[in-house]
């Protein structure tokens, strides 16, 4: 079943002849993954095997796997050998080879989130994607932005950039977080769209805490306004499930190094395809108006072997399904919340429930200064995790990931029953 589940994946997007020609390179390294099936198995025993296509630290517990994830051993091999084919001779196998199977990656990539491999660009972060959209957009002086405050700082860095630069306006939402109330989420964005508003920027889950935006429902009063709709989803590829089209917006940018585990350093841009025309790239191309999504990846010389190797990443995403991923990580998410909510001083900064809540968990102790914490986490029970500070939001930033034990997460709470004793 496994294996014919592989089969049928790699069926899918190699069904053109050309790609099919290219079998071979793909092979080892899409192919031959250890049976990642559920059939047979405990929850326990299954995860545990999920654990062991990774190659976690000795020494720490990752709890901060929202600031990047860990790729699996086999996307790991993947851009090794792509890497070292690479330096057989640059230039033949990265561009005659590697490179001419661009294609079929992003065919499997755009399967993913809901459109065709035309539709996408592969960059190199969320970052990289956003802004080429934020720098890209031919925008005036005197028009208007609207973004949260509890956008992703980069993202703030650049629409402040280009409004210095160009006179534009920004509107920002304020939200009061954590909030499972879908009504005020969108009223907040719905207050700042007038008709000078060209684009609102959603991030659909925040790095600050986790909280998931109701993206669908904002998109729909931003363009019931005219406006376009730019959407952050560095946290969505590979957390939950993600279908661009039926969103109906027209840009978005994702990081596929975070919840996909693909290599570091990849990314992806959609924009829609009546937008292409007048979004300048980052970087120049022949052809700046172009209507096609290649304008976007004119970046010089690239590793290539990190973006050959999202395929396998995404084959061993696709081995487990992202529902069973997210599943999971909403399972190891109220683990955690459960053994602690009640422990004095604290206070869960994040949505717990899954449509509100994400696999990032912010917690706040009363009385304590995240940054210490974060120190002493990881000087006394190893465990690495990051703090968040933004808005009202503070705590230590919680991420746990589909290869975490449930032990090391009972490390975790020992450590919030210490650190909580009066
Ligand atoms: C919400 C959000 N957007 C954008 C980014 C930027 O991602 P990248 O580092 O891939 O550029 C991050 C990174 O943490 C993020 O959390």
């Amino acid at each position: 079943m496994g294996v014919q589940y592989r089969r049928k994946f790699l069926q899918q997007f190699l069904s053109g002849s050309a790609a099919l020609s290219v079998y071979p390179w793909l092979c080892p390294f899409a192919d031959e993954i250890t049976d990642l099936t559920f059939e047979g198995d405990t929850e326990d025993r299954y995860w545990k095997k999920v654990r062991k296509q990774y190659t976690p630290s000795k020494k720490f517990i990752n709890l901060n796997n929202a600031g990047v994830n860990p790729q699996a051993k086999i996307v790991q091999d993947a851009v090794s050998y792509y890497e070292n084919l690479s330096n057989e001779a640059p230039s033949y196998y990265m561009w005659r080879i590697i490179d001419r199977q661009k294609d079929m990656v992003k065919e499997a990539l755009a399967n993913l989130v809901g459109v065709k491999g035309e539709d996408i660009a592969l960059v190199r972060n969320a970052s990289e994607a956003l802004e080429t959209v934020i720098f890209g957009l031919p925008l005036k002086r005197g028009d208007e932005v609207v973004l949260s405050k509890h956008a992703y700082p980069h993202i703030k860095f650049a629409w402040q950039q280009r409004a210095e630069r160009d006179g534009i306006k920004l509107k920002w939402v304020s939200l009061d977080l954590p909030s499972s109330d879908q009504r005020y989420l969108i009223n907040q964005f719905d207050e700042q769209i007038n008709n000078q508003t060209k684009i609102v920027c959603v991030t659909h889950i925040t790095n600050w805490n986790g909280q998931v935006l109701p993206v669908k429902q904002i998109a729909e009063v931003a363009k019931a306004k005219g406006a376009e709709v730019m959407v952050d989803a560095a946290h969505t590829v590979g957390q939950r499930p993600l279908d661009i089209k039926s969103l109906k917006i027209d840009y978005l940018g994702s990081s596929l190094h975070k919840w996909l585990g693909a290599p570091f350093g990849t990314g992806l841009l959609y924009v829609h395809p009546t937008k292409r025309g007048k979004l300048y790239p980052l970087m120049a191309g022949p052809n700046p108006k172009a209507k096609h999504m290649k304008k976007f990846e004119h970046s010089g010389t690239k590793n290539v072997a990190l973006e050959r190797a999202i395929l396998p990443a995404l084959v061993f995403h696709n081995s487990i399904g992202t529902e069973r991923k997210m599943q999971r990580l909403q399972f190891l998410k109220t683990y955690i919340v459960d053994r602690i909510k009640d422990m004095p001083g604290i206070t869960i900064q994040s949505p717990t429930g899954i449509e509100f809540g994400s696999a990032i968990l912010l917690v706040h102790i009363k009385g304590e200064k995240n940054f210490d914490l974060v120190q002493k986490l990881e000087r006394n029970w190893n465990i690495h995790c990051t703090l968040s500070e933004n808005e009202m939001l503070s705590g230590i930033r919680i991420s746990p990931n589909i290869y975490t034990l449930l032990s090391e997460l009972d490390t975790f709470v020992e450590a919030m029953k210490s650190l909580t004793k009066i």
